[in-house]
C-alpha cells in the first residue's frame, strides 16, 4: 500500500469513528441515565394505545410536542407550557418531537383543553370548533350505529356537523386517543435549561 492510500485510509477510519463518537456515543452516553420528570407515571395500556393511534394517524406531521425555552421562542406567550426537559420524555418511544407547526404544539394540551366531549367533538369535525381549521377530520375513528349497545360510549356531535346519520359512539381507538391527548400535560415544574444556566 502506498503512503497516501495509507494516509487516505487512516484519514477516513479516523473522520468516521470521530463522527460516531461525537454524534452516536456522546450524546447516548450523555442521555443513558435521564430520570422521569417529577410527577411523570409511566402510561396505563389505554393511554399507550392512544399514543399509538396517534403515531400510526400521523398528527406528529402537523403537531410538535416539544415547548421551546424563551430564548428560542415565546411557546410560553403562546400558552404551550414550561419548556420541556429530557426527562418528560422518559416513557416516550419512539418520542413525538416532531418539527411542523402546522397546528399548536400539543406536549400540555391535556392541561389546556381537559375536556373529553371537547376532544370527541374536534376529532370528529376539526372545524365544528375551530371554523378555518386544515386539520382533517377524523370521523372514520367513530361509529354511527341504530341502537347503542351496552358499554357503548356515545359522543354529541350536533347533527348538522355528522357524516352519516345515526347515534356516534367513540371507537375504542378514539377513546384511547382522548385519554393519551388529556394524558399530555408536563406543567409540573422543573429546572429548565435556561434556569440551570443562571448563576
Ligand atoms: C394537516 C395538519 C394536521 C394534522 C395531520 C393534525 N392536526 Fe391537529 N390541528 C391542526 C391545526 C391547524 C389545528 C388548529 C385549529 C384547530 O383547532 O383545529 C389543530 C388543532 C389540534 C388540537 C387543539 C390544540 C389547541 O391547543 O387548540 C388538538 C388536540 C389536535 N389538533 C389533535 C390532533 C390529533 C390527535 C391529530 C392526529 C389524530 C391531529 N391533530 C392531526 C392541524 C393538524
Amino acid at each position: 500500500m502506498s503512503t497516501e492510500a495509507l494516509a487516505t485510509a487512516v484519514g477516513s477510519a479516523a473522520i468516521v469513528l470521530f463522527a460516531g463518537g461525537a454524534l452516536v456515543l456522546a450524546p447516548y452516553l450523555q442521555l443513558e441515565h435521564i430520570e422521569p420528570s417529577p410527577g411523570l407515571r409511566p402510561y396505563t395500556p389505554e393511554e399507550a394505545m392512544g399514543r399509538g393511534v396517534y403515531v400510526s394517524e400521523g398528527c406528529v406531521y402537523c403537531h410538535s410536542q416539544q415547548p421551546r425555552d424563551p430564548a428560542q421562542a415565546p411557546d410560553d406567550q403562546r400558552g404551550w407550557g414550561r419548556p420541556s426537559v429530557p426527562g418528560d420524555y422518559a416513557y416516550d418511544y419512539p418520542h413525538q418531537l416532531g418539527t411542523m407547526r402546522t397546528g399548536p404544539d400539543l406536549f400540555n394540551v391535556g392541561a389546556r383543553l381537559p375536556s373529553a366531549d371537547w376532544h370527541y367533538l374536534h376529532l370528529y369535525q376539526p372545524r365544528a370548533v375551530s371554523p378555518v381549521s386544515v386539520m382533517p377530520s377524523y370521523a372514520y375513528l367513530f361509529d354511527h350505529v341504530d341502537t347503542v349497545r351496552p358499554g357503548d360510549l356515545v359522543v354529541k356531535i350536533p347533527p348538522e356537523v355528522q357524516r352519516e346519520p345515526g347515534i356516534v359512539v367513540a371507537t375504542p381507538e378514539a377513546q384511547a386517543l382522548v385519554r393519551y391527548l388529556l394524558r399530555l400535560d408536563h406543567t409540573a415544574p422543573v429546572l429548565t435549561a435556561s434556569q440551570e444556566e443562571q448563576p
